[in-house]
């Protein structure tokens, strides 16, 4: 059997996510906004506000902004959870980001 090394994978890189979530990033563009207190954030930048995470790897859960993930819905995000590849949320402008992040299984800390 070929181990990692002789197949050519590389290392492995640690990162500190619980979960992910993956957001369209089209689909955000086309609301212009619809999420947070004001209603004028994109949905992964409210998301991360809400939910206090930092960017990048050692965020405790990651929030990535993907290209069109080929659903296009009317007037909603579509959003892929990490950990449930097979049902996919198409969240409303608007949504109760709270809800959002527990449906995501973004289990870190709630907001103050
Ligand atoms: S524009 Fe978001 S799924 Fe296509």
């Amino acid at each position: 059997m070929e181990t990692a090394r002789s197949s050519g994978l590389k290392d492995q890189v640690r990162s500190n996510w619980s979960n992910v979530a993956l957001i369209c990033r089209k689909c955000s563009k086309k609301l212009d906004g619809g999420f947070g207190p004001g209603g004028g954030e994109r949905l992964a930048k409210a998301l991360r506000k809400h939910l206090s995470l930092k960017k990048g790897r050692k965020a405790a859960a990651g929030i990535v902004e993907v290209n069109c993930l080929g659903i296009c819905p009317r007037g909603a995000v579509t959003v892929v959870d990490g950990a449930a590849s097979r049902d996919w949320l198409l969240v409303r402008p608007g949504a109760d980001l709270d809800e959002l992040a527990e449906a995501l299984g973004l289990n870190v800390a709630p907001h103050p």
